[in-house]
């Protein structure tokens, strides 16, 4: 993350330009020197997002003034709104200081994570391969002013910068071209990421996959040239509350493999295909920093899937981690193949809770647009835990049925199940294909397919990875509490 933040008791001198929030009614701030009728006639009435500059003048410096629309309106969802249309803004300005953590009134410590996470996720830019980095904002620099609750404002700041870091990290894994990040280097990103982060860390290589029995990841893989990894990340805070596992989907680039892909344009955002894994990978890196008190272990499923003479054929059948057999009838269906494996890891640990998130499935985007991620599950409290974790963080989820009658589309001649049902539910039958391999942990489902990319700019969004489901899953982590065992009502 390029955007450093700071906060101050008072205005600092050296600044470029200051953000000032304004509400669309009630008493302006004091000092600002204009009226609510001159405002309107430069077109500024303070709607929720609306932005504004003000040219320096005498001892003020260039302000940006955004809306805050009805204070009674603003939620920590929308003051992150705010904070991105501000940084979009003012983005020219190298240094800016902020008044917004006060201005929005309410809690100081949400209000200044809020701030943190919109401006730092609206300044993204994955310029890494480009020579004119001219692209990148200029704006690095934040100081956010706090006149009250300095200690509040700072705890909330450095959530916002941990949380920023992680979304920030996960884009760039995912925008970086296949080529450029194979399952051997993402697996050293990993280990690299917990060394510095307080996590253990172990990669595990195609001859100890095998060893293991993971047929569904090997089996992935057997196309390519580039050999898979399973990293597995352990955090162990002290005194943790409750075991989650996290599986994350990673496939590094996803050709179709025999079930070869057409050449649109879509196929080249098969290189964000491991978006769940670099989302919990980021996650992963980001809780000891927040300080969470659950005990999480993850792991990363990493392969591409390719063609060639050695890959997997329509009619092979593999033998997951769990011994349950699947007739491969589509090799394009590959996520769930990989995730069977980590699921299956996972559920041998007995966890209180256990997630997958996957860019798994064109059906769920089809459902569901590129604004929300499926959620599917077999428990309850853990789908709402799921439900609330994305209502505070605005990463939006909309649940879709684990609807067992489809079971049957699953059924193969050869095998325990096929892993493609047929035309129809292809995220509910994808969700099924997963849920044969966690036997009675409680578990959720996030099918990202459509949300894992951006096609512009919009709101804490910019085109390209999203990283969606980093910021769901940090969240859920921290606010974690053991369901009740019950079976899903
Ligand atoms: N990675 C794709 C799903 C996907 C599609 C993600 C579009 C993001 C955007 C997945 O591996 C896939 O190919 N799924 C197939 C499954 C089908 C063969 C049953 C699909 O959705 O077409
Ligand atoms: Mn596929
Ligand atoms: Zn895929």
């Amino acid at each position: 993350m390029r955007t450093s933040f700071t906060t101050a008791s008072t205005l600092p001198a050296k600044i470029d330009a200051l953000v000032i929030g304004i509400a669309s009614s009630g008493t302006l701030p004091a000092g600002l020197g204009y009226t609510r009728a001159e405002l309107s006639a430069i077109g500024f009435d303070g709607r929720c997002c609306q932005t504004t500059i003000i040219p320096a003048s005498g001892q003020s410096p260039v302000r940006v003034l955004v809306g805050l629309g009805e204070m009674s309106a603003l939620t920590a969802n929308t003051v992150r709104l705010v904070a991105a249309s501000a940084a979009r803004a003012g983005a020219r300005y190298a240094k800016v200081a902020t008044t917004l953590v006060t201005d929005a009134r309410g809690n100081a410590k949400d209000n200044a994570q809020s701030v943190v996470e919109g401006m730092a996720l609206a300044l993204h830019r994955y310029v890494d391969l480009k020579n004119d980095k001219s692209s990148l904002p200029a704006l690095t620099s934040v100081v956010l002013i706090a006149r009250t609750s300095p200690a509040q404002v700072k705890a909330g700041m450095e959530m916002g910068i941990a949380t920023a870091t992680a979304v920030c990290t996960a884009r760039d894994f995912a925008n970086t071209p296949p080529s450029h990040l194979t399952a051997t280097q993402f697996a050293q990103h990993a280990e690299e990421i917990a060394r510095k982060s307080g996590l253990k860390s172990t990669v595990y290589n195609r001859d100890q996959l095998i060893a293991m029995g993971c047929g569904g990841l090997v089996g992935v893989n057997a196309g390519s040239v580039e050999p898979p990894r399973m990293v597995k990340l352990e955090y162990r805070p002290t005194g943790a509350r409750g075991h989650v596992v996290l599986v994350g989907k990673g496939v590094m680039y996803d050709s179709g493999g025999i079930s070869l892909k057409p050449s649109d344009a879509s196929h080249a955002s098969m290189k964000m295909d491991m978006s769940g894994a670099a989302a919990v990978l980021a996650t992963m890196g980001a809780l000891r920093a927040l300080k969470v008190k659950t005990k999480v272990t993850a792991f990363l499923m990493c392969t591409d899937n390719l063609p060639s003479g050695s890959a997997m054929k329509l009619g092979d059948v593999l033998t997951m981690h769990n011994g349950k057999t699947v007739e491969i009838h589509n090799t394009d269906a590959e996520g769930r193949l990989v995730l069977a494996d980590g699921l299956s890891l996972g559920t041998q640990l007995k966890p209180d809770a256990m997630i997958d998130i996957a860019t798994l499935t064109g059906a769920c985007m089809g459902a569901l647009g590129k604004k929300m991620a499926g959620v599917f599950g077999n428990n309850r409290g853990v789908i709402d835990q799921i439900k609330q974790a994305s209502t505070r963080t605005d990463e939006l989820v909309w649940e879709l049925p684990l609807f067992a009658d489809y079971r049957r589309l699953l059924d193969s001649n050869v095998a325990d199940m096929r892993n493609i049902g047929g035309p129809l539910a292809g995220a509910t039958t994808a969700a099924l294909f997963l849920s044969e391999f966690v036997a009675d942990v409680p578990w959720a489902h996030l099918d990202i397919a459509g949300p894992m990319e951006a096609d512009g700019d919009d709101g804490w969004l910019n085109r390209g990875a999203t990283a969606y489901g980093t910021r769901l899953l940090i969240d859920f982590c921290a606010q974690f509490k053991k369901p009740a065992a019950s079976k899903k009502k």
